[in-house]
């Protein structure tokens, strides 16, 4: 039986089958998700605030856990949808605010501009440039010694891949 799920960012409800993928209802909605990994539970992107309904959620996995607990912006509510399936009804969902981005190459786009939201490390969710801040060239430079934002090499060196 199909189950709903109401997604706060864009006020609308969702109904997906029972034991449901929950990314697939912020996909279908066309929400900016990136699913970075490609849906394996390592990084950010698909970080959700469950805002009511955590028991009609299948329950939290090791690697889940161990991903969570990696992302910065991570509260007792937070659940990766790619790894959380719908099983009641009765969920709502919230994203966290900002976007995040896969690639340096995304910044540079937006160099000499006013970053018109905080954009997050696809990894961690850490802020790297804060809304309203100008988006510079040496901010950039900044970004790029931070070895940890290198994505590929991120999971080429984790013990998960
Ligand atoms: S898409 Fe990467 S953790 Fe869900």
């Amino acid at each position: 039986m199909a189950k709903i799920v109401r997604l706060e960012p864009i006020a609308q409800e969702s109904s997906i089958e029972t034991n449901g993928n929950l990314l697939s209802v912020l996909l279908n909605k066309d929400l900016d998700v990136l699913k970075e990994c490609g849906g394996r539970g390592m990084c950010a992107t698909c970080h959700i605030f469950v805002k009511e309904g955590m028991d009609a959620l299948t329950p939290i996995n090791r690697r889940e856990q161990r991903t969570l607990e990696v992302i910065t912006s991570c509260k007792p509510n937070s659940r990766l949808a790619c790894q959380s399936r719908v099983i009641g009804n009765g969920v709502v969902v919230e994203l966290p605010p900002g976007m995040y981005i896969n690639s340096l190459q995304d910044i540079e786009a937006l160099i000499g501009r006013r970053a018109d939201q905080d954009l997050l490390h696809p990894i961690t969710g850490e802020v790297l440039v804060e809304q309203s801040k100008l988006i510079t060239r040496s901010m950039l430079k900044q970004l790029e010694n931070t070895a940890s934002f290198r994505v590929g090499e991120f999971y080429t060196h984790s013990k998960d891949v």
